[in-house]
């Protein structure tokens, strides 16, 4: 068994209004049977994805993500073994942020799960501050 954390940002391409939707339709499949979870920002522009799972599970997964056109640009800020997982109920939550950027670092801030780790908790709350 070797859990890992991925964090990675990426820049958005002429996305639809249904383009969230179907992304997180695949993910409910796909993450489920790979048991991958985590969490997805999307600012108007970039992403930023938490995906966390076992090392081969994980790789499948992202496999397929750096193959989607509807984004690109994809930037690895994490990627680490972990002990544990921070979203283990989370198949993949988007988290829709507020237009004020205070209230969207506060708000984020107590919707992020406990055990993240510290670390991983900033660079999520400092991709969330960018206007
Ligand atoms: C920003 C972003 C995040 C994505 N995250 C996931 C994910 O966590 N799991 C997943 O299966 N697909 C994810 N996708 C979609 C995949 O790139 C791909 O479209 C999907 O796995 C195709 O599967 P399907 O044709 O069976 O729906 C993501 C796409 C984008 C643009």
């Amino acid at each position: 068994m070797s859990l890992r954390q991925y964090i990675y940002i990426s820049t958005a391409l002429e996305l639809q209004e249904d383009d969230i939707r179907s992304i997180l339709e695949s993910c409910m499949r796909h993450n489920k049977e790979k048991g991958v979870t985590g969490l997805l920002l999307y600012n108007g522009r970039n992403f930023l994805q938490l995906l966390e799972g076992e090392e081969a599970d994980l790789k499948w997964v992202l496999d397929r993500i750096k193959l989607d056109a509807r984004h690109s640009g994809i930037s690895t800020l994490e990627d680490e073994p972990c002990e544990q997982r921070a979203c283990p109920d989370w198949l993949m939550r988007h988290i829709r942020l507020l237009d004020d950027v205070e209230d969207r670092r506060k708000r984020l801030d107590e919707q992020l799960p406990e055990v993240l780790n510290p670390r991983l908790r900033r660079i999520i709350l400092n991709f969330a501050s960018l206007n």
